[in-house]
Protein backbone atom coordinates (compact mmCIF):
# COMPACT_ATOMS: atom_id res chain seq x y z
CA UNK A 1 0.00 0.00 0.00
CA UNK A 2 1.23 3.53 -0.12
CA UNK A 3 3.18 4.66 2.78
CA UNK A 4 4.45 8.03 3.64
CA UNK A 5 7.72 8.78 5.65
CA UNK A 6 6.73 11.59 8.10
CA UNK A 7 9.64 13.33 10.59
CA UNK A 8 7.81 14.45 13.82
CA UNK A 9 8.72 17.32 15.77
CA UNK A 10 6.96 18.19 18.78
CA UNK A 11 9.64 20.80 20.06
CA UNK A 12 8.15 22.74 22.80
CA UNK A 13 5.54 23.90 25.15
CA UNK A 14 1.89 22.95 23.51
CA UNK A 15 4.02 21.89 20.07
CA UNK A 16 3.82 18.55 22.40
CA UNK A 17 0.01 18.52 23.26
CA UNK A 18 -1.28 19.61 19.88
CA UNK A 19 1.34 17.19 17.83
CA UNK A 20 -0.16 14.05 19.88
CA UNK A 21 -3.84 15.01 18.79
CA UNK A 22 -3.31 15.58 15.55
CA UNK A 23 -0.74 12.36 15.06
CA UNK A 24 -4.16 10.60 16.52
CA UNK A 25 -6.42 12.23 13.63
CA UNK A 26 -3.82 11.75 10.61
CA UNK A 27 -3.06 8.05 11.55
CA UNK A 28 -7.22 7.72 11.72
CA UNK A 29 -7.48 8.96 8.43
CA UNK A 30 -4.36 7.12 6.84
CA UNK A 31 -5.96 4.28 8.22
CA UNK A 32 -9.63 4.70 6.54
CA UNK A 33 -7.84 6.03 3.21
CA UNK A 34 -5.87 3.04 2.48
CA UNK A 35 -2.25 4.43 3.53
CA UNK A 36 0.26 4.08 6.27
CA UNK A 37 2.43 7.16 7.94
CA UNK A 38 5.88 5.77 9.07
CA UNK A 39 6.28 8.62 12.01
CA UNK A 40 9.98 9.11 13.52
CA UNK A 41 9.81 10.99 16.14
CA UNK A 42 12.74 13.64 17.13
CA UNK A 43 13.27 15.41 20.76
CA UNK A 44 15.03 18.17 19.10
CA UNK A 45 13.62 21.30 21.38
CA UNK A 46 15.05 23.75 24.29
CA UNK A 47 15.18 20.78 26.40
CA UNK A 48 17.50 19.24 24.41
CA UNK A 49 19.16 22.21 24.40
CA UNK A 50 19.37 22.94 27.54
CA UNK A 51 21.05 18.99 27.71
CA UNK A 52 23.14 19.34 24.64
CA UNK A 53 23.84 22.40 24.18
CA UNK A 54 22.15 22.49 21.00
CA UNK A 55 18.65 22.23 19.29
CA UNK A 56 18.87 19.97 16.60
CA UNK A 57 22.54 17.57 15.82
CA UNK A 58 24.64 19.18 13.63
CA UNK A 59 23.54 16.65 11.00
CA UNK A 60 20.00 17.47 11.58
CA UNK A 61 19.00 18.96 8.45
CA UNK A 62 20.54 15.78 7.34
CA UNK A 63 18.27 13.63 8.89
CA UNK A 64 15.18 15.48 7.77
CA UNK A 65 16.21 15.20 3.86
CA UNK A 66 14.73 11.89 2.69
CA UNK A 67 11.64 12.17 5.11
CA UNK A 68 8.61 12.98 2.69
CA UNK A 69 7.25 15.26 5.41
CA UNK A 70 8.34 17.27 8.48
CA UNK A 71 5.33 17.43 11.23
CA UNK A 72 6.48 20.54 13.42
CA UNK A 73 4.74 21.29 16.90
CA UNK A 74 6.54 24.44 18.05
CA UNK A 75 9.55 26.20 18.75
CA UNK A 76 10.81 28.29 21.81
CA UNK A 77 10.53 28.23 25.58
CA UNK A 78 11.29 30.52 28.27
CA UNK A 79 14.66 30.27 29.66
CA UNK A 80 16.33 29.85 25.81
CA UNK A 81 16.55 32.82 23.96
CA UNK A 82 13.84 33.09 20.88
CA UNK A 83 16.31 34.19 18.87
CA UNK A 84 18.67 31.15 19.87
CA UNK A 85 15.63 28.44 19.66
CA UNK A 86 14.64 29.61 16.68
CA UNK A 87 17.93 29.87 14.66
CA UNK A 88 19.23 26.91 15.87
CA UNK A 89 15.80 25.04 14.79
CA UNK A 90 13.01 26.47 12.87
CA UNK A 91 14.49 28.54 10.54
CA UNK A 92 17.65 26.36 9.23
CA UNK A 93 15.25 23.90 8.37
CA UNK A 94 12.91 26.39 6.09
CA UNK A 95 16.31 28.03 4.47
CA UNK A 96 18.20 24.64 3.38
CA UNK A 97 14.86 23.01 2.12
CA UNK A 98 13.75 26.05 0.52
CA UNK A 99 10.74 25.82 1.80
CA UNK A 100 10.62 29.38 0.10
CA UNK A 101 6.77 29.29 0.63
CA UNK A 102 4.90 29.94 3.74
CA UNK A 103 1.55 29.29 3.08
CA UNK A 104 -1.24 30.35 5.60
CA UNK A 105 -4.86 29.75 4.83
CA UNK A 106 -7.46 32.12 6.56
CA UNK A 107 -11.00 30.43 7.06
CA UNK A 108 -13.53 30.82 9.44
CA UNK A 109 -15.34 27.70 10.24
CA UNK A 110 -18.66 26.87 10.89
CA UNK A 111 -19.60 27.13 14.37
CA UNK A 112 -16.79 29.60 15.30
CA UNK A 113 -17.04 33.09 15.52
CA UNK A 114 -15.19 36.35 14.35
CA UNK A 115 -14.37 38.56 16.37
CA UNK A 116 -15.60 40.77 13.57
CA UNK A 117 -19.13 41.43 13.78
CA UNK A 118 -21.40 40.30 10.99
CA UNK A 119 -19.01 38.48 9.31
CA UNK A 120 -19.77 34.88 7.50
CA UNK A 121 -17.46 32.63 6.20
CA UNK A 122 -18.09 33.80 2.89
CA UNK A 123 -16.48 36.93 3.66
CA UNK A 124 -13.71 35.54 5.61
CA UNK A 125 -11.39 33.19 2.95
CA UNK A 126 -8.23 34.61 2.21
CA UNK A 127 -4.39 33.44 2.33
CA UNK A 128 -1.50 34.81 3.08
CA UNK A 129 1.15 34.08 0.82
CA UNK A 130 4.32 34.77 3.08
CA UNK A 131 8.17 34.73 2.08
CA UNK A 132 9.83 32.19 4.05
CA UNK A 133 13.45 32.24 3.27
CA UNK A 134 14.67 36.16 2.78
CA UNK A 135 13.95 39.74 3.72
CA UNK A 136 14.03 41.10 7.10
CA UNK A 137 14.94 37.51 8.47
CA UNK A 138 18.42 38.06 7.97
CA UNK A 139 22.09 37.97 9.58
CA UNK A 140 23.54 40.95 8.41
CA UNK A 141 24.31 43.40 10.97
CA UNK A 142 25.46 43.71 14.42
CA UNK A 143 25.75 45.44 17.50
CA UNK A 144 28.28 48.53 17.98
CA UNK A 145 29.21 50.86 20.22
CA UNK A 146 30.10 54.44 18.12
CA UNK A 147 30.76 58.15 19.27
CA UNK A 148 27.18 58.46 20.02
CA UNK A 149 26.44 55.76 22.23
CA UNK A 150 25.94 51.91 21.30
CA UNK A 151 23.69 50.99 18.29
CA UNK A 152 22.24 48.04 16.39
CA UNK A 153 22.07 47.30 12.72
CA UNK A 154 19.89 44.89 10.67
CA UNK A 155 20.36 44.15 7.01
CA UNK A 156 17.32 43.23 5.00
CA UNK A 157 17.68 41.01 1.98
CA UNK A 158 15.45 40.81 -0.83
CA UNK A 159 16.77 38.99 -4.37
CA UNK A 160 15.25 39.74 -7.26
CA UNK A 161 14.98 35.72 -7.84
CA UNK A 162 13.45 35.82 -4.18
CA UNK A 163 10.62 38.49 -4.74
CA UNK A 164 9.76 37.03 -8.00
CA UNK A 165 9.09 33.56 -7.34
CA UNK A 166 6.94 34.14 -4.38
CA UNK A 167 4.83 37.09 -6.44
CA UNK A 168 4.79 34.04 -8.78
CA UNK A 169 3.25 31.56 -6.40
CA UNK A 170 0.76 34.16 -5.38
CA UNK A 171 -0.48 34.77 -9.10
CA UNK A 172 -0.55 31.14 -9.60
CA UNK A 173 -2.73 30.43 -6.54
CA UNK A 174 -5.22 33.37 -7.59
CA UNK A 175 -5.99 31.63 -10.46
CA UNK A 176 -7.06 28.55 -8.47
CA UNK A 177 -9.35 30.78 -6.06
CA UNK A 178 -11.00 34.32 -6.09
CA UNK A 179 -8.56 35.40 -8.46
CA UNK A 180 -7.13 38.19 -6.80
CA UNK A 181 -3.92 39.32 -5.11
CA UNK A 182 -3.19 42.25 -2.69
CA UNK A 183 0.83 42.52 -2.19
CA UNK A 184 1.82 43.65 1.14
CA UNK A 185 4.88 46.25 1.71
CA UNK A 186 5.75 50.00 3.37
CA UNK A 187 7.64 51.48 -0.04
CA UNK A 188 6.63 54.51 1.50
CA UNK A 189 8.89 54.45 4.35
CA UNK A 190 11.39 52.08 3.41
CA UNK A 191 12.91 53.31 0.13
CA UNK A 192 14.99 50.61 -0.85
CA UNK A 193 14.12 47.32 -0.55
CA UNK A 194 9.96 48.30 -0.81
CA UNK A 195 9.82 49.77 -3.89
CA UNK A 196 12.03 47.10 -5.46
CA UNK A 197 9.57 44.57 -4.55
CA UNK A 198 6.69 46.70 -5.93
CA UNK A 199 8.75 46.97 -9.31
CA UNK A 200 8.61 43.66 -9.38
CA UNK A 201 5.11 42.93 -8.61
CA UNK A 202 3.74 45.53 -11.20
CA UNK A 203 6.37 43.01 -13.66
CA UNK A 204 5.11 40.02 -12.10
CA UNK A 205 1.19 41.45 -12.30
CA UNK A 206 1.77 41.83 -15.93
CA UNK A 207 1.86 38.82 -16.74
CA UNK A 208 -1.38 37.72 -15.36
CA UNK A 209 -3.87 40.14 -17.06
CA UNK A 210 -6.45 37.74 -15.67
CA UNK A 211 -5.91 38.19 -12.09
CA UNK A 212 -6.41 41.28 -10.21
CA UNK A 213 -3.59 43.05 -8.40
CA UNK A 214 -3.39 45.77 -6.42
CA UNK A 215 -0.45 46.97 -4.03
CA UNK A 216 -1.38 48.15 0.18
CA UNK A 217 0.70 49.67 2.15
CA UNK A 218 0.90 47.17 5.18
CA UNK A 219 -0.06 49.89 7.57
CA UNK A 220 -3.96 50.66 5.63
CA UNK A 221 -3.98 46.59 4.68
CA UNK A 222 -3.87 45.94 8.65
CA UNK A 223 -7.17 48.00 8.96
CA UNK A 224 -8.51 46.95 6.18
CA UNK A 225 -8.21 42.95 7.36
CA UNK A 226 -10.46 43.89 10.22
CA UNK A 227 -12.73 46.22 8.34
CA UNK A 228 -13.23 45.25 4.92
CA UNK A 229 -11.66 41.73 4.77
CA UNK A 230 -14.06 40.54 2.35
CA UNK A 231 -12.07 41.83 -0.76
CA UNK A 232 -9.27 40.10 0.37
CA UNK A 233 -8.31 36.91 -1.31
CA UNK A 234 -4.39 36.09 -1.71
CA UNK A 235 -2.33 38.35 0.27
CA UNK A 236 1.65 38.61 -0.55
CA UNK A 237 4.12 39.44 1.35
CA UNK A 238 7.51 39.59 2.90
CA UNK A 239 8.90 37.49 5.66
CA UNK A 240 8.40 39.95 8.56
CA UNK A 241 5.01 41.25 7.39
CA UNK A 242 3.90 38.25 6.37
CA UNK A 243 4.14 36.97 10.04
CA UNK A 244 2.47 39.55 11.30
CA UNK A 245 -0.20 39.33 8.94
CA UNK A 246 -0.80 35.90 9.70
CA UNK A 247 -1.71 36.30 13.16
CA UNK A 248 -3.91 39.36 12.44
CA UNK A 249 -5.71 37.00 10.09
CA UNK A 250 -5.85 34.12 12.50
CA UNK A 251 -7.30 36.35 14.84
CA UNK A 252 -10.36 37.57 12.82
CA UNK A 253 -11.08 33.92 12.09
CA UNK A 254 -11.16 32.37 15.79
CA UNK A 255 -7.62 32.87 16.81
CA UNK A 256 -4.76 31.11 16.48
CA UNK A 257 -5.67 28.20 18.06
CA UNK A 258 -7.13 28.00 14.11
CA UNK A 259 -4.48 28.61 11.73
CA UNK A 260 -2.52 26.16 10.31
CA UNK A 261 0.55 26.65 8.04
CA UNK A 262 2.77 24.79 5.46
CA UNK A 263 6.11 25.44 4.55
CA UNK A 264 6.74 24.73 0.92
CA UNK A 265 9.45 23.83 -1.70
CA UNK A 266 7.07 24.05 -4.59
CA UNK A 267 9.73 22.21 -6.75
CA UNK A 268 9.57 18.69 -4.21
CA UNK A 269 13.40 18.45 -4.43
CA UNK A 270 13.32 18.73 -0.34
CA UNK A 271 10.71 18.05 2.00
CA UNK A 272 8.07 20.27 3.09
CA UNK A 273 7.32 21.26 7.00
CA UNK A 274 3.86 21.52 8.21
CA UNK A 275 2.76 23.50 11.54
CA UNK A 276 0.16 25.89 12.93
CA UNK A 277 1.04 29.39 12.64
CA UNK A 278 1.11 30.22 16.97
CA UNK A 279 4.22 29.48 18.99
CA UNK A 280 4.78 27.19 22.06
CA UNK A 281 2.19 29.76 24.26
CA UNK A 282 4.03 29.05 27.29
CA UNK A 283 1.05 30.39 29.33
CA UNK A 284 -0.78 27.50 28.26
CA UNK A 285 1.78 24.76 28.18
CA UNK A 286 1.23 21.65 30.21
CA UNK A 287 -2.33 22.45 31.11
CA UNK A 288 -4.00 20.15 28.28
CA UNK A 289 -6.17 23.29 27.26
CA UNK A 290 -4.48 24.31 24.11
CA UNK A 291 -6.74 24.00 20.93
CA UNK A 292 -5.04 21.23 18.58
CA UNK A 293 -7.37 22.12 15.59
CA UNK A 294 -4.42 24.68 14.29
CA UNK A 295 -2.04 21.63 14.11
CA UNK A 296 -4.65 18.94 12.55
CA UNK A 297 -5.66 21.28 9.76
CA UNK A 298 -2.04 21.74 9.29
CA UNK A 299 -1.41 17.84 9.17
CA UNK A 300 -4.72 17.97 6.53
CA UNK A 301 -2.34 20.38 4.43
CA UNK A 302 0.49 17.92 4.47
CA UNK A 303 -2.11 15.20 3.45
CA UNK A 304 -2.91 17.48 0.61
CA UNK A 305 0.65 18.03 0.04
CA UNK A 306 1.61 13.99 -0.15
CA UNK A 307 -0.98 13.70 -2.59
CA UNK A 308 -3.41 12.64 -0.18
CA UNK A 309 -6.43 15.15 -0.88
CA UNK A 310 -9.75 12.58 -0.27
CA UNK A 311 -8.02 12.24 3.43
CA UNK A 312 -7.15 15.66 3.43
CA UNK A 313 -10.64 16.35 3.07
CA UNK A 314 -11.89 14.23 5.41
CA UNK A 315 -9.74 15.44 8.66
CA UNK A 316 -11.04 19.31 6.95
CA UNK A 317 -14.92 17.87 7.06
CA UNK A 318 -13.96 16.42 10.52
CA UNK A 319 -12.90 19.13 12.07
CA UNK A 320 -15.95 21.74 10.55
CA UNK A 321 -18.46 18.76 11.99
CA UNK A 322 -17.23 18.82 15.28
CA UNK A 323 -16.51 22.34 15.58
CA UNK A 324 -20.29 23.05 14.18
CA UNK A 325 -21.68 20.84 17.08
CA UNK A 326 -19.96 22.54 19.36
CA UNK A 327 -20.36 20.32 21.86
CA UNK A 328 -16.64 19.09 22.27
CA UNK A 329 -14.76 22.81 22.44
CA UNK A 330 -11.38 23.93 23.86
CA UNK A 331 -11.64 26.71 26.52
CA UNK A 332 -9.88 29.35 23.57
CA UNK A 333 -13.33 28.37 21.73
CA UNK A 334 -15.87 28.97 24.64
CA UNK A 335 -15.64 25.54 26.16
CA UNK A 336 -14.47 23.40 28.69
CA UNK A 337 -13.23 20.62 27.04
CA UNK A 338 -9.34 19.36 26.85
CA UNK A 339 -6.82 19.10 24.02
CA UNK A 340 -7.37 15.29 23.90
CA UNK A 341 -11.07 15.73 23.94
CA UNK A 342 -11.16 17.80 20.96
CA UNK A 343 -8.59 15.90 19.43
CA UNK A 344 -10.53 12.37 20.17
CA UNK A 345 -13.67 14.11 18.69
CA UNK A 346 -12.28 15.19 15.64
CA UNK A 347 -10.53 11.38 15.19
CA UNK A 348 -13.95 9.93 15.74
CA UNK A 349 -15.98 11.73 13.23
CA UNK A 350 -13.71 10.83 10.39
CA UNK A 351 -15.47 7.68 10.52
CA UNK A 352 -18.98 9.51 9.54
CA UNK A 353 -17.03 11.89 7.24
CA UNK A 354 -18.86 11.89 4.32
CA UNK A 355 -16.20 11.56 1.64
CA UNK A 356 -15.63 7.81 3.26
CA UNK A 357 -19.40 7.07 3.22
CA UNK A 358 -19.25 8.13 -1.10
CA UNK A 359 -16.38 5.78 -1.13
CA UNK A 360 -13.15 7.44 -1.98
P1 LIG B 1 2.14 32.03 20.85
O1 LIG B 1 1.51 31.84 19.53
O2 LIG B 1 2.87 30.86 21.40
O3 LIG B 1 1.04 32.47 21.91
C1 LIG B 1 0.31 33.71 21.82
C2 LIG B 1 -1.00 33.61 22.61
O4 LIG B 1 -1.91 32.76 21.91
C3 LIG B 1 -0.83 33.00 24.01
O5 LIG B 1 -1.66 33.66 24.92
C4 LIG B 1 -1.26 31.57 23.81
O6 LIG B 1 -1.76 30.96 24.96
C5 LIG B 1 -2.33 31.68 22.72
N1 LIG B 1 -2.37 30.46 21.90
C6 LIG B 1 -1.47 30.10 20.94
N2 LIG B 1 -1.78 28.92 20.42
C7 LIG B 1 -2.89 28.49 21.04
C8 LIG B 1 -3.69 27.32 20.94
N3 LIG B 1 -3.39 26.32 20.08
N4 LIG B 1 -4.77 27.20 21.75
C9 LIG B 1 -5.08 28.16 22.61
N5 LIG B 1 -4.36 29.30 22.76
C10 LIG B 1 -3.28 29.47 21.98
O7 LIG B 1 3.10 33.29 20.69
P2 LIG B 1 4.21 33.90 21.70
O8 LIG B 1 3.69 33.86 23.09
O9 LIG B 1 4.60 35.17 21.10
O10 LIG B 1 5.44 32.92 21.58
C11 LIG B 1 5.73 31.87 22.50
C12 LIG B 1 6.99 31.14 22.04
O11 LIG B 1 6.74 30.45 20.81
C13 LIG B 1 8.17 32.05 21.76
O12 LIG B 1 9.33 31.35 22.16
C14 LIG B 1 8.12 32.22 20.27
O13 LIG B 1 9.38 32.57 19.72
C15 LIG B 1 7.68 30.86 19.83
N6 LIG B 1 7.02 30.79 18.50
C16 LIG B 1 7.32 29.71 17.73
C17 LIG B 1 6.67 29.53 16.53
C18 LIG B 1 7.01 28.35 15.69
O14 LIG B 1 7.58 27.39 16.17
N7 LIG B 1 6.68 28.36 14.42
C19 LIG B 1 5.68 30.43 16.14
C20 LIG B 1 5.39 31.53 16.96
C21 LIG B 1 6.06 31.70 18.15
C1 LIG C 1 6.09 31.86 12.82
C2 LIG C 1 6.93 32.37 13.96
C3 LIG C 1 8.40 32.43 13.59
C4 LIG C 1 8.54 33.34 12.38
C5 LIG C 1 9.30 32.94 14.72
C6 LIG C 1 9.10 32.15 15.97
C7 LIG C 1 10.74 32.99 14.30
O1 LIG C 1 6.46 33.60 14.40
O2 LIG C 1 6.36 30.75 12.33
O3 LIG C 1 5.16 32.55 12.41
O4 LIG C 1 8.52 34.55 12.50
O5 LIG C 1 8.70 32.80 11.30
MN1 LIG D 1 4.53 34.15 13.57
Amino acid sequence: GRSYQIASIPGDGIGVDVVIEARKVLDRAAALHGFDLGWTEFDWSCERYARTGTMMPEDGVEQLSAFDGIFLGAVGFPGVPDHVSLWGLLIPIRRAFAQYVNLRPVRLLPGTSSVLKNRSAEELEMVIVRENSEGEYSTIGGRQTGPAGEFAVQESVFTRAGVERIIRYAFELARTRAGRVCSATKSNGIIHTMPFWDEIFTEVAAGYPDVHSEQCHIDALAARMVQQPDRLDVVVGSNLFGDILSDLAAAITGGLGMAPSGNINPAGEYPSMFEAVHGSAPDIAGQGIANPVAQILAGAMMLEHLGESAAARAVNAAVEGVLAAGEVATPDLGGKSTTADLGTAIAAALDASPSRIAGD
